[in-house]
Order: structure tokens, then C-alpha cells, then sequence
């Protein structure tokens, strides 16, 4: 009896591609970082950095590529749960850009792998002024992990496809507990009434509904995806910021040039470009702007878009395309995203690309 496996396939755990494998360990991750960081009903994050993060005017969140993305959804967790002002920079831009900050800035560096140079970049200035540092990474004692202040762990277990998954919503899960520690630290009801465990868990549940429907993302990706050149995915707020993930997802490994637009400026200037059939896909989870975007998304139908909408479950309607499971609005990223992952999957896949390895991309850029 010999078994006809190389090393590769198994270390796919017999899937095609490392990027599905990661797809599917997106529950998983979730489930293990509630196990990490609570005990009980409270998240648990290093005193010190609470007291580093208390005294702080302004946070700072610093990433490149999808871990800049995870910063975005992190900095409203921050605004809403612990009430200090926070925004999200590129790494590459902020490197060499010294904006005027604060008078006590906080630095979080989100990097999954924890050597991406242009974040490293700011990390020694950060250094050089005495400034107060976390890195959130997924590799202990990787080189932004030993130069911060602090470290906190993705415990996403290794990421090997270029385009990254559980990475960002590992990410976005660790700054939600953070956020959840600082708030409560500071004395927020915000934070405090925020289930987050429960929460935590239930998307968990609810990714995995998600990943089981994954054939039905075959279908959309084939019939929707791919034979235009471009996409658009559109969103407001936090919807936006998932737009811009999304959007890079398909780009990377479909090749399909793919833009996430804030959809109310759609108007200004970018309609424009909307075609018979150019696809256009609205994220849709949140209750203030779901009727905006959803009559965005109509002018564009009517200039002659294929419309495609990923709705929370409460405010869907009989034509949307993808339901997905209701939580927190200040956590529909870790849904949201996972039908655009399985879509980017499914494009690339139908295009006979190499998903994991794209070209002209690197895992992690150690070059400015
Ligand atoms: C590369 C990878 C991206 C990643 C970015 C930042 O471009 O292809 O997937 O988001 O680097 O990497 P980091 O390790 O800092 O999160």
C-alpha cells in the first residue's frame, strides 16, 4: 500500500491551491483567536500596551497591500470602541511623507508577514523618536515583531498564496479584540457591551455557510467574471473599505483590472467607464446607506452594468445575488469579504491561472 501524494499536495491538504485551503481555515482561525485572547467573556491584551495605547492622542495604522485594507476596518474598531482618533496609512506613502502627526502618537503595524520593508521603513523613524509601537503579525519574532514595543499573533498558521485571506480576517478579528480590550479599559459602554466572543463565533458559523455555498461562486465567477477586462466593487463606509480588499483580490490572480469605489462618487466621474456588461458588484451591509448604494448601483444598470450585490441577511431583497449571514455592523468585513475571495478563486481557476502564484508578485516585498 503506497500512498501517490508529493509533498506539495500534501501540505494543500488535498486542495488544488493553497488559496482555497486558506479560504476554508477562515472558521478555524476565528475560533482559534477566541481561544488565544479570551478568558471568559473578556478579551485578554497586555496591560502595558493598554496603559502605551490609553495615553495615546491618535493612532496610527501602517500596512501595504491587504494588511493597509485590514487597518481600515480596524481604525473605525478603534474610533467606536475605545474613542481615539485612528487612521490608516500606507506604509510605502507614509515612509516618505512624514505628515505632521500628534503630539502622542500610538503605531500599529499590520503585517502578516512582518518584513514588508516600506512598513519596516516607518517602524525606524517610529523607533527613533521613542514612539510607542504593536505590531499585529503573523510570525513570531519575524523583524517588525522584535523592533515594536508590543506583538500581538494572527495565529492564522502559515500563509502560503500570494493573495492573502485569513491573513485580513484574522487581522481584522485581532484589532476588533484590541479595540474591545482598550475600550473596556477606558471605561466604554461601546466596548463593554460589545459581544465580541459570541460574535466571533457566530462568524465563524456563518463563514463556514459561506465556503460550503462555494460552487454557487463557480457559477457567478464563470458567468459574470470571466471575460470582461474590468470590475468594479462599490460600497460606503465599511462596505467601501471591503470594496478595496475585494477588488484586489481579483486583480491579483484573475488579472481582471478591478477598482473598489467609494459608490457615491461613482457620479463624479467614474460612470463613465460603465459599459454593456462591465460588472458591477455592491457590497450591502449596512442599514444607513444600504438604499444609497443599492441606487448607485442602479444608474450604473442603467448605463448598462451586470449588477451583482453580497447583502446582509436583514436587508436583502427577492433579486440580490449573494445573502450572507448578519452580525455586528462594525464586523460584516469578515463576511463580506469571503464572497469576493471565492469569487477572485473561481475567476482565476476558470482562467487556468496559477491562483497562488500570480504573476509579478511576491509573498512578501522586502524592497522599497
Ligand atoms: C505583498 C503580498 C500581499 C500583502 C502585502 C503586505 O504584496 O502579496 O498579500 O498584503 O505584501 O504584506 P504584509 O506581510 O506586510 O502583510
Amino acid at each position: 500500500f503506497t500512498v501517490d501524494m508529493d509533498a506539495d499536495a500534501v501540505g494543500k491538504g488535498g486542495y488544488p491551491f493553497y488559496m482555497l485551503k486558506e479560504i476554508n481555515e477562515q472558521p478555524a482561525v476565528m475560533r482559534k483567536l477566541v481561544q488565544h485572547y479570551f478568558n471568559g467573556d473578556q478579551p485578554q491584551v497586555d496591560e502595558k500596551l493598554l496603559a502605551d495605547l490609553k495615553n495615546a492622542d491618535h493612532i496610527y495604522i501602517v500596512g501595504a497591500g491587504t494588511s493597509y485594507h485590514a487597518g481600515l476596518v480596524g481604525a473605525r474598531l478603534f474610533e467606536k470602541m475605545a474613542k481615539i482618533p485612528t487612521t490608516a496609512h500606507i506604509s510605502s506613502e507614509f515612509a516618505y511623507e512624514h505628515p505632521l502627526l500628534s503630539k502622542k502618537p500610538f503605531f500599529i503595524f499590520l503585517t502578516q508577514s512582518g518584513e514588508t520593508a516600506d512598513s519596516r521603513e516607518v517602524l525606524v523613524h517610529v523607533n527613533e523618536q521613542h514612539w510607542p509601537s504593536l505590531t499585529i503579525t503573523n510570525v513570531d519574532k519575524s523583524t517588525l515583531s522584535r523592533e515594536a514595543t508590543y506583538t500581538m499573533l494572527l495565529d492564522a498558521g502559515p500563509e502560503i498564496a500570494v493573495a492573502s485571506t485569513k491573513g485580513y480576517t484574522a487581522q481584522i478579528a485581532v484589532e476588533a479584540i484590541l479595540a474591545k480590550a482598550l475600550g473596556e479599559y477606558l471605561n466604554y459602554d461601546e466596548a463593554k457591551n460589545f459581544d465580541l466572543k459570541n460574535q466571533l463565533g457566530s462568524i465563524a458559523n456563518g463563514m463556514q455557510s459561506i465556503i460550503d455555498s462555494k460552487d454557487d461562486f463557480q457559477a457567478l465567477a464563470s458567468h459574470y467574471l470571466s471575460q470582461p477586462r474590468n470590475a468594479f466593487y462599490i460600497g460606503r463606509g465599511i462596505d467601501w473599505s471591503v470594496s478595496l480588499e475585494a477588488a484586489l483580490k481579483l486583480k491579483e490572480i484573475s488579472y481582471v483590472q478591478a477598482e473598489g469605489f467609494a459608490s457615491g462618487e461613482l457620479k463624479h466621474g467614474t460612470i463613465a467607464l460603465i459599459e454593456k456588461g462591465t460588472p458591477v458588484i455592491a457590497i450591502i451591509t449596512q442599514d444607513r446607506t444600504a438604499g444609497l448604494t443599492r441606487s448607485n448601483l442602479e444608474e450604473t444598470q442603467a448605463r448598462g452594468s451586470n449588477a451583482l450585490t453580497i447583502v446582509a441577511r436583514h436587508l436583502a431583497k427577492e433579486d440580490d445575488t449573494v445573502v450572507i449571514p448578519d452580525c455586528d455592523p462594525l464586523l460584516t468585513p469578515l463576511l463580506s469579504v469571503i464572497p469576493a475571495q471565492l469569487l477572485a478563486y473561481y475567476t482565476s481557476l476558470g482562467k487556468g491561472l496559477d491562483v497562488d502564484k500570480p504573476r509579478n508578485l511576491a509573498k512578501s516585498v522586502t524592497v522599497q
